[in-house]
């Protein structure tokens, strides 16, 4: 068991320090939570595979890192995938795939710049939570799908233990703006005894 990145990846930091966090962590990620048994994106992209049958589709990966999330969505069967990132050293490894359609660097808060019609879903695998984005993140992904779209995206445990994260997914659904059609608890990094929510959401 490795756990090199992970040991002080789930603190609270601001946009910088993250960007530097995964820079740093970028030649490394996938060797250590590979060790770990990284499971959530097979699970997210199984999940999406089963609410959206047309895998010709094209899916937006935001905070894609070094492309495990793209990987296991192709390997679900989606064929277009682009991915967005904060850090361009996990950008430079999601390259390194060849996965994507394309490729590109995001600011912390900045809005989505893709226009309607263009994706049927967004994933943000891993994204939202402590040591990664904020949960305004999650508005802006909800913002940015077209009436009918899906996000898959995940919480850990870490995530979970914030009731701020869930309060936010139920603004959504509670009035009626979303659909939870799938959540799933289930292995995140087994190997350091990590659990996540899978989560499937329709925009009404
Ligand atoms: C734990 S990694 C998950 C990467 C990938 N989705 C996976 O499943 O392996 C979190 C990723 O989110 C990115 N990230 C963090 N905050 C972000 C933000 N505000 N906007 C875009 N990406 C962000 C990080 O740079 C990092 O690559």
């Amino acid at each position: 068991m490795s756990d090199g990145f992970l040991k002080k990846a789930y603190g609270a930091r601001d946009a910088a320090s993250t960007r530097e966090l995964y820079n740093d962590w970028a030649a490394s990620y996938d060797a250590e939570v590979g060790t770990n048994g990284y499971a959530t994106p097979g699970r997210c992209a199984e999940a999406l595979a089963t609410y959206l049958p047309d895998k010709s589709l094209p899916i937006l990966d935001f905070g894609c890192g070094t492309g495990l999330s793209g990987l296991a969505l192709k390997l679900a069967g989606f064929e277009t995938i682009d991915g967005l990132d904060l850090s361009e050293d996990m950008l430079a490894q999601a390259r390194e795939k060849g996965v994507y359609r394309s490729l590109s660097l995001i600011r912390a808060n900045a809005p989505l710049s893709h226009n309607p019609g263009d994706y049927a879903a967004i994933a943000a695998i891993g994204v939202i939570g402590a040591g990664a984005a904020p949960i305004s993140v999650f508005d802006t992904l909800m913002n940015g799908l077209d009436k009918g779209g899906m996000l898959v995206f995940s919480f850990n445990d870490h995530a979970l233990a914030d009731p701020e994260n869930e309060r936010r997914l139920c603004d959504w659904t509670d009035c009626g703006a979303a659909h939870l059609l799938f959540r799933e608890y289930g292995d995140h990094l087994p190997g350091i005894d990590l659990k996540s929510n899978v989560y499937v959401l329709e925009k009404a």
